[in-house]
């Protein structure tokens, strides 16, 4: 055949390939999410072989580890204990609260380790959604934001780098940015779930934290979370949400769950010259792990090949389970 174009020239070996190659993973891309809680022991999550809910001790450890493969950001979630469960989540704004006692601790053994929080009252609500709900089972949208302000404010103050609002109500961010400016730090940045979608993906993740919604004591409450997060058939209203969060002074916008929303990820990264990332969140990762624990796929090669998808979609972030044992591998290389 007579052809001009021959795209496999540059397909030809491996040298060339690595000359060409468009998105390159590094371990620096990693945000690592770890669980945990008050006991002294480290639990395993059953639904998410491999990670687990570590102590405070443990904890540190684990990061340690983290920061010798590469990582650079960490981000926290509590299993608080039911009875410190309340309608109005208020032990999310506690001092003395898990939260704000790993981060000091954090920072004063890792200082560097950059720290991302999540904002959202899920982990301290009795009714196990991100806001507070009333009596007609309604999710209140103001109310909850004076809630967040202040839970936002005490991980400021612990030594949070980056603050990072859930749950998805309206106007959290510009309110939490004021609140943290007024306070004297303007330092801290934001990092917005703008895009968070209303997902099955998420069900681990609430096994991990027994944050599932629940009702109790015959209060009407909402059994799914979709007066709040997206609809997954949306993907115009997910440029509407990170514009917002843009105008109220978001400094990177996040989209989760990330592999069936990879479209959305490519659409803002058109839309905007913040930096995005994705969230390869809980069910993803259990996905991955039981067809490997299988033999059904290769784990190291899938996961990487996933990873590296979040970012040729656009994304320079990525949130991951997988972040050490992918930084393990890319060191391997
Ligand atoms: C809670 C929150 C959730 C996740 C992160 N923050 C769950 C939810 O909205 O119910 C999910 C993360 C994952 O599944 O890995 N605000």
């Amino acid at each position: 055949m007579e052809l001009t174009y021959r795209p496999r020239r540059l397909r030809h070996s491996a040298s060339l390939r690595s000359m060409v190659r468009e998105t390159i993973l590094n371990p620096e891309d990693f945000i690592y999410p770890l669980f945990i809680h008050e006991g002294d022991d480290i639990q395993a999550i059953e639904a998410m072989p491999g990670i687990n809910r570590w102590s405070l001790d443990s904890l540190i450890e684990e990061v340690q580890r983290a920061w010798g493969l590469g990582i650079r950001c960490i981000v926290l979630f509590p299993k608080i204990s039911q009875s410190l469960k309340t309608e109005d989540g208020a032990e999310c704004f506690n001092e003395k609260g898990l939260i704000p006692r790993a981060i000091r601790r954090l920072k004063q053994e890792l200082p560097e380790m950059t720290i991302m929080t999540d904002v959202a009252l899920d982990p301290y609500s009795s009714d196990g959604h991100d806001g507070i709900v009333n009596s007609e089972g309604v999710v209140l949208n103001d109310e909850t934001i004076v809630n967040l302000c202040k839970q936002s404010l005490v991980q400021a103050q612990a030594g949070a780098d980056l603050i990072g609002p859930s749950d998805m109500m309206d106007g959290r961010v510009g309110a939490i940015r004021e609140v943290l400016d007024d306070e004297g730090f303007e330092h801290v940045g934001i990092i917005s779930y703008s895009a968070k979608y209303s997902s099955a993906y998420y069900g681990p993740f609430r096994e991990a934290l027994d944050s599932a919604p629940k009702a109790l004591n015959n209060k009407p409450i909402p059994k799914d979370k979709n007066t709040y997060q997206m609809d997954p058939a949306n993907a115009r209203e997910a440029l509407i949400e990170a514009q917002l969060d843009e105008q109220e002074g978001a400094d990177i916008l996040m989209v989760k769950p990330g592999l069936a929303y990879m479209d959305i990820i490519y659409r803002l990264r058109q839309e905007s010259d913040l930096p995005i990332a994705a969230y390869n969140v809980s069910g993803e990762y259990s996905m991955i792990k039981a067809a490997a624990a299988k033999s059904w796929i290769d784990e190291k090669s899938v996961v990487l090949e996933t990873l590296l998808s979040f970012k040729r979609a656009g994304a320079d972030l990525i949130l991951t389970y997988h972040a050490c044992d992918a930084a393990q591998w890319l060191k391997d290389r």
